[in-house]
């Protein structure tokens, strides 16, 4: 059978993570979560002193790129990869509101960009992998066959990220990460490099409204229908 290399861009939490592990599972595909890539480098950015509050050394982030490695372990309990920095994991530590509030900001760095696109169009190589992030369809996989670009109000996604982390016992106020939310947006969706947009070819499901069923029988039905056309 014809493999595929599938694109799922959007929003911050408008679930395509979900999604994408879940699709991932159904077809045999290795899942890939870019955003986790980010926000490792991110992570090492804290530990370096090298951002906070007031303060981003991006030059000295620049200079350090080289001693930063990511990679990713398959967890058979999960089901899923986890994410590791410079040997480490770093799978719960990276998804603290704390590092949410700067990843944006190393996001926009493009040697940042250019060391993880290079190294995410390595593991898409083979095809056979669902990946999901802001620039997949855009810039890491422009000649995917099947992206999905998803989307959904600032306050349902804020809803459900505050849900997340009051659920994994972070003591978080809703207005907080509604105000990241609508930062995150601003900042991915008008930052110079690569910018969050929708490919031409993408197609887009505003999941306000739908259950997490109903997205991925869409996603599913979508990825079986090319896969045809390819065999
Ligand atoms: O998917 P996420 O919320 O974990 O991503 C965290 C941040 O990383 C997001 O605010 C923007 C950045 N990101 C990016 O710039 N490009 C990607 N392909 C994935 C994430």
């Amino acid at each position: 059978m014809e493999l595929i290399t599938i694109a799922i861009d959007g929003f911050s939490s408008t679930g395509k993570s979900t999604i994408a592990k879940q699709l991932a599972k159904a077809l045999g595909y290795v899942y890939v979560d870019s955003g986790a890539m980010y926000r490792a480098i991110t992570l090492y950015a804290m530990q370096n002193q090298l951002i906070d509050i007031d303060c981003f050394d991006s030059n000295q982030l620049i200079e350090q790129l080289n001693s930063v490695e990511i990679g990713f372990s398959f967890n058979e309990s999960l089901g899923f990869s986890e994410v590791y920095l410079n040997g480490h994991n770093v799978e719960t530590q990276i998804r603290t509101l704390e590092v949410s509030r700067f990843v944006s900001q190393v996001s926009t760095i493009p040697e940042v960009r250019k060391k993880l696109v290079e190294q995410q169009q390595l593991m898409g190589q083979k095809k056979g992998v669902v990946m999901d992030g802001r620039d997949i369809g855009t810039v890491v996989f422009p000649d995917s066959k099947l992206k999905i670009f998803m989307t959904a109000s600032a306050e349902t996604r804020a809803i459900r990220r505050y849900d997340e982390l009051i659920a994994k016992g972070d003591n978080v106020v809703f207005d907080e990460v509604l105000e990241n939310v609508k930062s995150r947006d601003h900042i991915d969706s008008t930052r110079e490099d690569s910018p969050l947009r929708k490919a031409d070819d993408a197609i887009e499901i505003d999941n306000s409204n739908l259950t997490h069923k109903q997205q991925f029988d869409m996603v599913l039905d979508l990825a079986h229908q090319i896969l045809k056309k390819e065999a």
